[in-house]
């Protein structure tokens, strides 16, 4: 079970050969997903040879290959987790039953607009990001981009496999509409608004995948507790590579700090004015780029007393971060929780029904974790000897959604006056001036073991190869 069939046209460890009309059905999908990955898959590079990882077992020690390969040959295919044998639901009014093989007739609309939801965001973000390998610091990030941008596509084979397996026509039909619509299309956008945001530069795209793919990695674990059996094995594989990701965007950004900071020494300076002119991103800089990514990413968790959110955890389709590791009834009925909103002038936390406020409770639990990274980039900041720190902006800055929705809240919590945000925000959010400048650094770097100026290269390489190694073989 846990290791993947290479023989067939699409890889799988589900014995899809046993079920011809779904095989029949997805076979019929592939050329589709194929000709969107020419189109809107990463910009010029059909033919470059990539150092990749493919996936070769589900199992946790050694679940993957490397080895150069073109991205439209990469071998996308269908893996879920071994099953549980006899695995109950651990949660909601369904605690203590058997966990379901098959989609409940009753949640079968929910279930859907789940997994459609989660799927639409990962050919969103290679569309996003899809100009960046024209503008690569290294060999080594190029790669990356590759590997996270292949995996954003399986990702979207895992979901679209169980669009065609338990939703029959609806399901083929959600199954094209993921590959038809696109991130930033007016007419046809992708479902969530981080997901239609560009992502123009190679900051923006660490600044992403540390931000916003960890919002993928709280969403996936909340399924992965989910009570639909397929789509927790599904979601708990798709874990494993997002870790990928968020190091990717978490070490990306170290290194961008570590330059800055060596240039700050090196200059004896913390005027952004001349560490630009030395052509480096100084740390204001870097602060706004964390402000809007990180606002712009909680957003996704969604409004915060929802009575969608409430339904989908007592129906057992969505579970907490971690569900099987708390300590409470798992039902969570007559329990509060505080969200906040804006009272007289001031923030003011309100108790409301806990279920109500599982958005909530998910982007607290998202907002933990974001935080331990940026201590870490911090250390960096602090090891060079200089006094800045970074700091994730008050939960309820820049929020488009639920009810701080357009409160005008400064990064340290204060409600202030429209006149004020106008006034201030450019301090706050990324002006399109230093979008200008940070994409005026944006250059192709591609000669082996060679970095574009304004970023440290990594501690090491990928799968043991040294860091000048060849990750990229252009045609
Ligand atoms: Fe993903
Ligand atoms: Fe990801």
């Amino acid at each position: 079970m846990s290791s993947i069939d290479y023989s067939q046209k699409i890889p799988n460890n589900v014995n899809l050969n046993d079920d011809r009309t779904l095989q029949r059905a997805l076979e019929g999908w592939q050329p589709n997903f194929l000709s969107w990955w020419d189109d809107m898959g990463p910009d010029g590079s059909q033919n470059f040879d990539v150092y990749l990882r493919t996936a070769t077992s589900v199992d946790p020690q050694g679940w993957a290959t490397f080895g150069h390969v073109k991205m439209p040959d990469y071998r996308w295919g269908i893996f879920l987790n071994p099953g549980e044998a006899d695995r109950k639901i651990h949660f909601g009014d369904h605690k203590g039953e058997a966990a379901w093989a098959d989609v409940p007739g009753e949640y079968r609309a929910n279930l859907r607009r789940i997994i459609v939801t989660q799927g639409d965001t990962e050919p969103a973000s290679v569309e996003q990001q899809r100009h960046l390998g024209l503008t690569c610091p290294s060999q080594y990030d190029l790669r990356n981009l590759f590997q996270v941008n292949v995996e954003e596509g399986r990702h979207l084979w895992a979901m679209v496999y169980l669009l065609h397996k338990y939703f029959g026509r609806d399901g083929r039909e959600e199954g094209e509409a993921l590959l038809e619509r696109r991130s930033g299309q007016e007419n046809n956008p992708r479902i969530l608004q981080a997901f239609n945001e560009p992502t123009p530069d190679w900051l923006s795209f660490f600044m992403f995948t540390y931000f916003t793919d960890r919002d993928g990695k709280f969403q996936l674990c909340a399924l992965a507790e989910s009570s639909f059996d397929p789509l927790a094995r599904t979601t708990k594989f798709m874990l494993t590579e997002e870790a990928h990701h968020m190091f990717v965007g978490e070490s990306g950004v170290s290194r961008v700090i570590q330059r800055t900071c060596q240039m700050m020494n090196e200059l004896k300076t913390d005027d952004p004015k001349k560490l630009r002119e030395a052509g480096v991103i100084d740390l204001p800089t870097i602060q706004r780029y964390l402000n809007f990514h990180f606002s712009v990413t909680i957003d996704l968790f969604g409004a915060d007393e929802s009575s969608n959110a409430a339904t989908f955890y007592s129906t057992g389709l969505k579970g907490r971060f971690e569900e099987g590791k708390r300590m409470d009834d798992h039902v969570l009925k007559g329990q509060t929780y505080p969200v906040l909103h804006v009272e007289n002038g001031r923030l003011v936390e309100k108790q409301v029904p806990m279920l109500n406020a599982l958005n909530e409770v998910l982007r607290d639990d998202y907002i933990k974790d974001s935080i331990a990274g940026v201590e870490r980039w911090n250390k960096v900041i602090e090891k060079a000897g200089i006094p800045f720190r970074l700091k994730v902006p008050h939960k309820a800055f820049h929020r488009n959604i639920g009810s701080l929705s357009g409160a005008k809240i400064s990064p340290d919590g204060q409600v202030i006056s429209e006149a004020e945000w106008s006034a201030r925000s450019p301090e706050w959010l990324p002006t399109a001036g230093d979008r200008q400048f940070v994409a005026s650094l944006m250059g192709r770097v591609v000669a082996p073991g060679q970095f574009a100026n304004w970023i440290a290269p990594p501690v090491m390489g990928i799968n043991r190869q040294p860091v000048d190694f060849e990750y990229v073989r252009f045609a």
